[in-house]
């Protein structure tokens, strides 16, 4: 017997990991939606939540205009959370006070846990959390119960001792809170009595019959970028419908040394006779020639990815409905962090951009799902390892890491340099580490010497960068020995690169690709 899916909502109030939260909840097998605060409470009846959680955000309560949501909330009955900015709303809600702390307490402190609560059930009196807040609760609401204090916050955590009404003022959800995720657990399991039954293979089960039910007898056309978005819609979709499924591999002559191939007999070897590959390099390259700006680069090449997907598609007739990638990042409703809430929603065109006046309907099948959600589903499709770990790559690919003119010579060139880097990433077995790790070719000649003889060739920069979610992003600390063997190698074995310079810039203020 299947059970109704058990949800637990995130109520956004603008902080930075209201999508960690929601990652945390979903890593412990509990579906979760994330809503933005202002959401009308009918909206958040539907969704007929099991517990809620209140994000933090970066307002204080006691200013005007401070996001809020529907009071309604505390009257669904079910468990509340509130973190940080959720603890010192529910404090003011609820008739406790809130102030702007005269001693702030930001980043590390130690919490001492007092009594028994099942929230903390398992973890030591004293416990490492990670505060990020101005505010700080004065006194919380009359007849809660105090559970934690750090020597600054007397009130770091408590509860209402007559329902599940919880604050944390600290973050439970980011790493530097260790015992973070026992409390989430414990919050989702001792508190809300939640079965965490929500699994990839009911996943799987779940969208295979609505893809079903979507399409029909309709063929359904998906453009595969290399990339695992695109791939694991194809294999969700390959499941539910088989052959009227019809991929197309665009080869735009900007993929990295021996892609094309790869990814086609990958394709190939798991999709069978519906992967449709179409060799555009020609196209693609002649219409860049000349072309060094960033901006035209990206719009000449979004513009013929849709003329050739067209020229593909219009083959099959029967094809009414257009697969993409989309994630749930991607449609969350955000608010944004200041100026108050706002409701954009991102429109993501995984492939290339794709228009609407193309005339298809779309079939989104990983809309509610997180990048690591999506890498297990496609495991657990049988997907090969290799294919689902790897890393993103841009739609207009190389094209926006070789900086200046695109020519077949400086895609070569790049191409033996990203490939020397990547290997030996992966020989060192640092590659899942990384969010990303490539080549860029930079438009610099420098003077160099080899041998005896002078040289005068372009530079190559190392980008390699851990991260989340692409929002942000880290440069990654790499060991000496490979930074120095891939130099060397790179400035041997490549000719046409003299210099190898390292990126260590974060994002923000920089971003991965360097165009
Ligand atoms: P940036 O450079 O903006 O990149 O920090 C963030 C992430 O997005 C990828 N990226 C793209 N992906 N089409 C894509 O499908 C694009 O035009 C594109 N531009 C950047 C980038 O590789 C990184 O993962």
């Amino acid at each position: 017997m299947t059970h109704a899916i058990e949800t637990v909502l995130v109520l956004d109030f603008g902080s930075q990991y209201t999508q960690l939260i929601a990652r945390r909840v979903r890593e412990a097998n509990v579906f979760c939606v994330v809503l933005p605060c202002h959401a009308p409470i009918a909206r958040i009846r539907e969704i007929a939540p099991k517990a809620v959680i209140l994000s933090g955000g970066p307002a204080s309560v006691y200013q005007g205009g401070s996001p809020r949501c529907d009071e309604g909330v505390f009257g669904l009955g079910v468990p509340v959370l509130g973190l940080c900015y959720g603890m010192q709303l529910l404090s003011e809600v609820l008739g406790g006070k809130v102030e702007r702390a005269t001693h702030r307490e930001f980043g590390r402190a130690q919490v001492r846990l007092h009594g028994h609560d099942p929230i903390f059930r398992g973890l030591g009196a004293c416990q490492e959390v990670w505060m990020s807040h101005g505010d700080r609760v004065e006194a919380i609401p009359p007849g809660w119960q105090v559970l934690a204090e750090t020597d600054a916050a007397p009130f770091a955590a408590a509860r209402d001792p007559k329902r599940p009404v919880y604050g944390f003022q600290f973050h439970p959800e980011v790493a530097h809170t260790p015992e973070g995720r026992t409390m989430l657990r414990n919050f989702l399991f001792e508190v809300a009595k939640l079965r965490g039954d929500w699994v990839m293979s009911s996943f799987i089960e779940d969208s295979v019959a609505k893809i079903r039910a979507q399409v029909g007898g309709a063929r359904v056309i998906c453009g595969l970028s290399g990339g695992v978005d695109s791939l694991v819609t194809a294999a969700l979709i390959y499941r539910a419908i088989g052959d009227r499924l019809t991929c197309i591999f665009v080869d735009n002559g900007l993929l990295r040394l021996g892609e094309a191939e790869e990814v086609e007999t990958a394709f190939r070897a798991h999709f069978g006779k519906s992967l449709v590959v179409s060799h555009a390099s020609q196209r693609f390259l002649s219409k860049l020639a000349g072309v060094t700006d960033p901006e035209r680069k990206r719009k000449i090449i979004g513009h013929e990815f849709i003329e050739v997907f067209k020229e593909e598609a219009r083959k099959f007739p029967d094809a009414h409905f257009l697969a993409q990638g989309t994630l749930y990042p991607d449609v969350i409703e955000s608010v944004a962090a200041f100026g108050g809430p706002t409701a954009t929603i991102k429109t993501h065109h995984n492939v290339g951009g794709l228009p609407a006046e193309l005339g298809f309907e779309l079939v989104e099948p990983l809309r509610d799902l997180f990048k690591d959600e999506v890498r297990r589903i496609g495991v657990e499709l049988g997907l090969p390892e290799a294919l689902v770990w790897r890393h993103p790559f841009p739609g207009p690919g190389l094209a926006v890491r070789c900086l200046g003119e695109i020519t077949e010579a400086r895609l070569a060139v790049l191409r033996r340099a990203d490939r020397i880097f990547r290997d030996e990433l992966e020989a060192a077995g640092l590659s899942r580490a990384l969010w990303q790790a490539f080549a860029v070719l930079l438009p610099v000649r420098s003077v160099g010497v080899m041998g005896d003889e002078r040289t005068y060739d372009e530079a190559c920069a190392l980008r390699a960068v851990t991260s989340e979610d692409a929002m942000t992003a880290d440069w990654a600390e790499l060991p000496d020995g490979l930074l120095r063997r891939t130099s060397n190698r790179i400035i041997n074995e490549v000719r046409g690169i003299n210099r190898v310079v390292l990126d260590i810039s974060s994002k923000p203020p920089a971003t991965i690709e360097w165009e």
